[in-house]
């Protein structure tokens, strides 16, 4: 089955805009790693500017492996993020891995975890697809060997490798009663977290060459499962767990930038920017206090499609939650680079998708900004998502629909 490249007017627009950014379009030497933070940007080994330009890659559902690898070979993947202009990759995976690894008998095989995700009958189907696109692999090569073949790929191709701790429970995230929502949640052991982004931090430096970053974990949000270990939703228990991340990724890799996404599923990072916040008086941040400040970057989600008309008013909105981070100044402040790590939109929506108000005016704002960003999202479909298999990613940028109904509806 071919996956045909579906190319949205805001995925053009963007690549548009920020390729007018000479170092971008200086092709495509992978600028020399490793990469830190300036002031308000992320720079190469060499001191000059990397414009961050990526697109997500899912890897933390039910299977825990990179999606995708049952309709085409990784090679052929990273060719087609490769040729539509992007620079990084976010990789999502989730902290079960690593507790497998250390704790249940180690990594599970491919044929183990699609059986147990989809079922015999047809996890030993999408075994025979996986391995037939990448015939390099057997039943028994295991999850984190595959996370090995991407990131040796991501590197052959000249792409940095973002590593996102998206959920801790392998699953589609992200509700509010998932258990992976905030610290000490239902699944959410900030014990084993750490475990595994050290870990991950440590095996990506011994193992891949374009290792750039890592996200210490997506979208935290408040939880409604009522479980007793849950810490308070504030921004003084942010601190304590992410700063206490930072130090242990940066001890088991201080190469890599380190992003710290927000409260609100990364809608808000306002306090952390300001260094203070009157709804939490006890906490104060002061990112230049840590031995990893020359490694943080700050990474913000934005999905809102609701704006009609008034970008001015959307990017003051943005900037009130702290999207003015890049920016900012005066005592006590956190300016630093800011990603907008996941934005996109419902790419089978007609009405909206090509011209979206939304799109544009938030493609517009991340080059006058020069924010770096990732669309959400490659993946066409998921091995399962939320109980059914083979889901169709109607945000995805690959995909066998989307060219299908151009040529239906001409
Ligand atoms: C670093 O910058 C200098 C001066 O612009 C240049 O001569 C050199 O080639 C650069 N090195 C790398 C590794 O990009
Ligand atoms: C197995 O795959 C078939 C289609 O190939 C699908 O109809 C069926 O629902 C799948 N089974 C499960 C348990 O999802
Ligand atoms: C993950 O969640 C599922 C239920 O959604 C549960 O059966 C499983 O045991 C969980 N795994 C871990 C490691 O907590």
């Amino acid at each position: 089955m071919v996956c045909l490249l579906k190319t949205s007017q805001s995925l053009f627009t963007s690549i548009i805009l920020i390729s007018s950014s000479p170092v971008f379009a200086a092709k495509r030497a992978l600028q020399p790693l490793p990469l830190s933070r300036n002031d308000r940007w992320i720079v190469d080994a060499n001191n000059t500017h990397v414009p961050f330009v990526g697109v997500n890659w899912p890897g933390a559902a039910g299977t825990m492996l990179p999606e995708g690898l049952g309709y085409q070979s990784i090679a052929n993947i990273v060719q087609k993020i490769s040729e539509t202009g992007f620079n990084a990759v976010r990789l999502t995976f989730a902290i079960e891995m690593v507790d497998d690894i250390l704790d249940h008998g180690g990594d599970v095989s491919l044929s183990g975890t699609l059986t147990r995700s989809l079922g015999q009958t047809n996890g030993t189907t999408m075994l025979g697809k996986i391995i037939s696109n990448n015939p390099q692999f057997t039943a028994s090569t295991t999850r984190l060997q595959i996370t090995d073949a991407v990131a040796l790929e991501l590197a052959a191709q000249n792409i940095y490798l973002h590593y996102d701790n998206h959920v801790s429970n392998a699953t589609w995230c992200c509700s509010l009663s998932d258990g992976n929502s905030w610290f000490g949640d239902t699944y959410f052991d900030t014990t084993k977290w750490i475990r595994g982004l050290s870990y991950m931090a440590a095996h990506g430096k011994a193992n891949w060459p374009t290792f750039s970053s890592m996200g210490l974990r997506n979208e935290l949000r408040l939880s409604t499962t009522g479980a007793s270990t849950l810490q308070p939703y504030t921004w003084s228990t942010w601190k304590t767990y992410m700063t206490e991340a930072a130090s242990a990724v940066y001890a088991a890799n201080p190469d890599i930038l380190i992003f710290f996404s927000g409260l609100d599923s990364d809608f808000n990072i306002e306090p952390a920017v300001g260094g203070s916040t009157l709804l939490d008086p006890a906490f104060s941040f002061n990112v230049a206090s840590y031995e990893w400040s020359n490694k943080f970057v700050f990474e913000m989600h934005e999905y809102d499609e609701s704006i009609s008309g008034s970008c001015t008013i959307y990017k003051t909105i943005l900037n009130s939650f702290g999207a003015d981070a890049t920016t900012k100044t005066g005592s006590g402040t956190n300016r630093a680079p800011l990603v907008i790590s996941e934005w996109g939109h419902d790419e089978t929506d007609a009405s909206d998708a090509y011209q979206s108000a939304y799109s544009i005016c938030l493609s517009d704002f991340m080059a006058e900004m020069q924010f770096g960003w990732m669309l959400w999202v490659l993946a066409g479909s998921y091995y399962i998502r939320s109980g059914t298999q083979d889901y169709d990613e109607t945000y995805g940028m690959v995909s066998i629909l989307r060219p299908l109904i151009l040529e239906l509806t001409g």
